[in-house]
C-alpha cells in the first residue's frame, strides 16, 4: 500500500476546548488510485487529508507511507518526504502574488536543491502541461482564478510527486475552468500513474474517482468503489 492510516484520531486543543475532529479512522490507498473524500462541512475531510500528507500529526494512530511509519520521521525527514513525494493543490492557492508564475512553480525544486538547469527544464514542462507557458513571467497576482489554480497544479507536479493531495481544487472556479482543472488532475492520474487524493463537495467530481470515502462526524461512514471510474 502506498498510504495506509491505522486507527487515526485527531483532537484539536484550542482556547481550552478539546474537539475530536477524527475518530478511529482506517484508510488504505493503493499506488495509482484516485480517491475522493466527501462529507459535510466539518466532518473531518481536510483533517484526514492533512494527516495522510504528514502536514499534521495524529493524536492517536499511525500513517504509513510505502510501508514506513511516518511518526518515526524527524521534522526534517517529513519535510523531505512532502517535498519529494507529495504535491499539494488547495482551494486557497497559497501563491506568492508578487512573485512571477515561474518563481511560484519552482519553489519545491529550490527547496529540494535541484540544479538550475533541471529547474528550468522541469518548470517549463510543468507550465506547458497546464497551458501557461505564455504566462511564465507574469506576476501571480495578475492571473485569473483558473490560471492561479493551474499554477498550483504546475507547482504540485513539477517535482514529479507520487501522490497529489487536492483539497477542494475546483471549489473557487467557475464550472468551465473547474472542468479543465479536473481534467488535468485526472490526466496526471491516468497518464503518469500519480495517486490522487481529492477532498471535494462536488458529487460529480467524486463520481469520477475510483473510490469515494464518505465522512461524518470524524468517522468514515461509507466507502463506495466505482464500477467504471473512467471519465
Ligand atoms: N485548528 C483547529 N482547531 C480547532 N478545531 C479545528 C481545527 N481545525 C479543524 N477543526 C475542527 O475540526 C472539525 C473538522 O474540520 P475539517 O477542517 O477537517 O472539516 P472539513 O470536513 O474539511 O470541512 P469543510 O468541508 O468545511 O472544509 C471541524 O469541526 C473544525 O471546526
Ligand atoms: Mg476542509
Amino acid at each position: 500500500m502506498m498510504l495506509e492510516a491505522k486507527d487515526l484520531s485527531k483532537t484539536y486543543f484550542s482556547d481550552g476546548v478539546d474537539y475530536q475532529a477524527l475518530r478511529n479512522v482506517d484508510v488504505t490507498i493503493a499506488k495509482g488510485e484516485c480517491i475522493a473524500i466527501v462529507g459535510k462541512s466539518g466532518s473531518g475531510k481536510s483533517t484526514l487529508m492533512h494527516l495522510l500528507a504528514c502536514l499534521d500529526a495524529p493524536t492517536d494512530g499511525t500513517v504509513y507511507f510505502d510501508g514506513g511509519d511516518t511518526s518515526s520521521l524527524t521534522e526534517k525527514q517529513k519535510n523531505k518526504l512532502r517535498n519529494e513525494k507529495f504535491g499539494f493543490v488547495f482551494q486557497q492557492f497559497f501563491l506568492n502574488g508578487r512573485d512571477t508564475v515561474l518563481e511560484n512553480v519552482v519553489l519545491p525544486m529550490r527547496i529540494r536543491g535541484s540544479s538550475n538547469s533541471r529547474i528550468a527544464a522541469d518548470a517549463a514542462d510543468a507550465l506547458d502541461s497546464v497551458g501557461l507557458a505564455d504566462k511564465t513571467h507574469k506576476k501571480a497576482k495578475d492571473l485569473s482564478g483558473g490560471e492561479k489554480q493551474r499554477v498550483c497544479i504546475a507547482r504540485a507536479i513539477v517535482g514529479r510527486p507520487q501522490v497529489i493531495f487536492a483539497d477542494e481544487p475546483t471549489g473557487n472556479l467557475d464550472s468551465h475552468t473547474g472542468a479543465a482543472v479536473e481534467e488535468m488532475l485526472f490526466g496526471l492520474n491516468r497518464n503518469n500513474g500519480i495517486t490522487l487524493v481529492i477532498v471535494t463537495h462536488d458529487d460529480e467530481l467524486a463520481q469520477k474517482c475510483d473510490r469515494i470515502i464518505e465522512m461524518k462526524d470524524g468517522r468514515i461512514v461509507a466507502e463506495h468503489k466505482q464500477e467504471s471510474a473512467a471519465l
